[in-house]
């Protein structure tokens, strides 16, 4: 491993270093090159002249490719006009090893950086992105560690759904047939009976036939689930975990938000006090902004997308009918005791949560209408044969609540090889 970094180069103004990292940019002046070397900190200007070095120097600098690996020493200088302040004056360049054609151009279209992947995520949008996703899921395991929560790792090989058979990747496990998990919920549903309040950090799958900006096969899952605990205080740890979430990013990858354009601040200022609507008043909001949907339906990626355009903080709907949710949900009249976090500015849902259905009775009623086979269930049935207890949780997508973070376009910009349903490769 290196001793120091490009980040670490600010302290070494006026000394003699050494870098190894990647040539970045190139750019030639006759007997002048000049290569911006990036590494996994940052990136800094070499200038490579022919008087200050041997020629097979000059010669590996003039004939050096982008991406091609470099070993570079010289005398660290500040110079304003370098990309970052700082140049480094070389006595010596070295190519480590080439990178002849390499297949990245200025004018490579979107499908084609997707198919080489392998070689985008070496862009310095895709690092900043992994480095907030990072700092999202660190600051989430902080919140949940200063609430006392205990962390737990689900399976992901599952013999039941936990979000219904419309979204389930099917395998063949021994002869019989097994799932990939979309949910982590219904093993962690078992675990409060012993560590009270969970939390799962788990990839989640999805055969989702929508194609949208905001649907992924694969995600990254992070669940809780809390006994004694009802519907208010669900929503009260939720609202308080992307608060948390924002406050940290906002302190520690404030690089990052810049780096997309966002301010910091919006993030440092957050408060834990999210707007509550209820299903009713999202459906007069959407007829109200023209949108052909009636009481009883379900909101999709449109839907969401106009229902969330004019808020500017995070913000709940509660009280959906209960017919569009899960099995699994509390009911109250012809509700589901549940509510969805919705991501300001056109984003939509980043999590999804509810009180759940602690009466065998009740469970079993529902299991049976929606035609499931009782015997698939009677482990999750047990936990309400055996010292059953108030019960909620939640659900929130890394993903989701990353693009809205940093106002990405698109939701595989936040994955370092995204699965979508047209992408498997590389
Ligand atoms: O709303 P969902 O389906 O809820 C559940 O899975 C619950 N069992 C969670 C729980 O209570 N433990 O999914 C939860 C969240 C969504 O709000 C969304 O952020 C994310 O998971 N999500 C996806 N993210 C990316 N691509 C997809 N296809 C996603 N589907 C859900
Ligand atoms: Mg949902």
């Amino acid at each position: 491993m290196k001793d120091y970094y490009i980040k670490d180069l600010t302290d070494r103004i006026g000394e003699e270093v050494e870098m190894l990292g990647w040539a970045y940019r190139k750019r030639r002046h006759g007997k002048l090159v000049f290569i911006v070397i990036r590494d996994s900190t940052g990136i800094i200007q070499a200038s490579v002249k022919r008087e200050n070095v041997d020629e097979e120097s000059f010669e590996e600098a003039k004939t050096c490719d982008i991406e091609a690996s470099v070993y570079v020493k010289g005398e660290l200088k500040e110079d304003s006009r370098a990309p970052g302040g700082l140049e480094l004056s070389c006595k010596e360049f070295k190519i480590v090893s080439p990178s002849p054609d390499f297949p990245i151009q200025e004018d490579t279209g979107p499908e084609v950086l997707l198919d080489i992947r392998h070689m985008t995520l070496r862009s310095i949008d895709s690092r900043m992105a992994m480095r907030a996703k990072m700092g999202v899921i660190q600051g989430a395991r902080d919140f949940f560690e200063k609430k006392g929560f205990t962390e737990v790792y689900a399976p992901i090989f599952v013999g039941v759904a936990g979000e219904g058979g419309g979204t389930l990747f099917s395998l063949d496990y021994f002869g019989r047939k097994a799932y990939l998990s979309q949910t982590a919920q219904l093993h962690l549903e078992a675990a409060i009976f012993q560590f009270e309040n969970v939390y799962s950090l788990t990839p989640s799958f999805r055969a989702e036939k929508s194609r949208t900006r905001r649907h992924l096969t694969e995600f990254y899952h992070l669940e809780a689930e809390m006994a004694w605990c009802e519907e208010d205080e669900n929503e009260r740890i939720e609202e308080e975990l992307v608060t948390h979430i924002c406050n940290f990013v906002g302190e520690r990858y404030a690089e990052e938000l810049r780096h997309f354009g966002q301010d910091p601040k919006y993030y440092l200022d957050m408060e834990p006090k999210f707007e509550r609507i209820t299903y009713d008043e999202a459906i007069s909001i959407l007829q109200s902004k023209g949108v052909g949907i009636e009481f009883g339906s379900d909101f999709g990626f449109e839907e969401e997308k106009v229902l969330t355009e004019d808020f500017e903080h995070p913000f709940f709907v509660k009280n959906f009918p209960k017919g569009i949710k899960s099995f699994y949900m509390k009911q109250k009249g012809d509700r589901a005791v549940c509510a969805d976090l919705e991501a300001p500015g056109g984003y939509g849902e980043i999590i999804g949560g509810s009180q759940r259905e602690d009466d065998l009775n009740l469970l079993v009623e529902r299991l049976l209408r929606e035609g499931e086979k009782l015997e698939n269930y009677e482990w999750y049935l047990d936990l309400r044969r055996y010292g059953s207890v108030p019960h909620s949780g939640f659900g929130l997508g890394i993903e989701r609540l990353l693009r809205w973070i940093l106002k990405l376009e698109h939701i595989r910009d936040c994955c370092l090889f995204p699965r979508t349903p047209a992408r498997i490769y590389p």
